[in-house]
């Protein structure tokens, strides 16, 4: 049997429309993600578990372990019959990067129980295209630092996908999932076709001055240009709540705020445990919306997909 655990993940973490992603684990030591079994079987099986498998398609064609798996008997030229149990823990269209969780696992773990040589491009193409299949279009940015772990810059170049950022080690990530849906690809659909060349510019000093404030450690720098001019604006009139909760929890010490991913999941950031505390506090009792709704406090995951059991 192979069993694997993929994180969490903030998908744009601000600044960075599809561009940038980081893969994240409670302090705690919870596990934030899925996980995926598979074992040898006579006859094709895939079981869901997990706190948030009633929300998965009843029909398993629809669900994007099954197209992993017929993925992997295409590239294979034949039907390999498995048992496959996927652990959803990861709650659907909650912007935490759950689909990228499910496709990641799922592919690194038909690889190996497979033993199939791939290259990091080609899984990553796989889980691409996958990701794509769900989601309406192909964005890496919640699949590369589910797989890899830390911040993971996007650059889809040929030959060439993602690159791995520094990150800072003080930060603390708090998120919080209200506890309702908002799927990407209706996310996405309120985002303008074109944007003025003043906001492309703007974007790109705000991109490009957050990477170079990665490397030249400064992370005020960073902070101070982590702003998405790209999605937020349109996307906060969906989010309930999110506005008031961004100024708030910056009175309470967030150093920033944002959206992740396409929502309405929000992150925010911020340096010292007290703060990080206050806000996860505040977050439970005025963001979530119903007993499903969560909020961990993080770290970035470094680890990515692993190996478990
Ligand atoms: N970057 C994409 C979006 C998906 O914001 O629509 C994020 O998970």
């Amino acid at each position: 049997m192979v069993k694997f655990f993929s994180p969490a993940s903030i998908g744009n973490v601000g600044v960075g429309f599809d561009v940038l992603g980081l893969a994240i684990s409670p302090i705690d030591g919870s596990f934030l993600g899925d996980s995926i079994s598979i074992k040898a079987s006579n006859k094709f099986q895939l079981i869901n578990t997990g706190l948030f498998a009633h929300e998965l398609p009843i029909d398993i064609k629809k669900n994007i372990v099954w197209k992993c798996w017929k993925h992997f008997c295409n590239m294979m030229g034949k039907k390999i019959p498995i048992s496959i149990e996927l652990e959803k823990n990861m709650p659907i269209s909650s912007g935490l990067g759950s689909s990228a969780c499910s496709i990641v696992s799922s592919t690194i773990a038909m690889k190996e129980f497979f033993n199939i040589s791939l290259t990091q491009l080609e899984l990553l193409i796989i889980m691409g295209k996958l990701e794509g299949e769900i989601s309406g279009s192909i964005h890496y940015d919640n699949v590369a630092p589910c797989y890899l772990g830390g911040l993971q810059l996007i650059i889809n170049e040929e030959n060439n996908i993602h690159q791995s950022i520094p990150i800072f080690k003080e930060w603390i990530w708090i998120v919080a999932w209200p506890g309702i849906k908002l799927s990407t690809e209706t996310s996405r659909s309120l985002l303008p076709l074109k944007y003025t060349k003043q906001v492309c510019i703007k974007h790109s000093q705000h991109l490009a001055g957050f990477i170079h404030a990665t490397y030249t450690k400064q992370p005020n720098l960073a902070i101070q240009l982590m702003k998405d001019i790209i999605a937020e604006p349109y996307r906060i009139k969906i989010i309930p709540n999110f506005f008031n909760a961004k100024k708030i929890l910056i009175e309470l010490g967030a150093l920033n705020c944002g959206i992740s991913g396409s929502g309405p999941t929000l992150f925010a950031i911020c340096n010292n445990m007290k703060s990080a505390k206050k806000i996860a506090q505040w977050l439970t009792k005025h963001y979530l919306q119903n007993q499903t709704g969560f909020v961990h406090i993080c770290n970035v995951d470094i680890l990515g997909t692993r190996k478990i059991g």
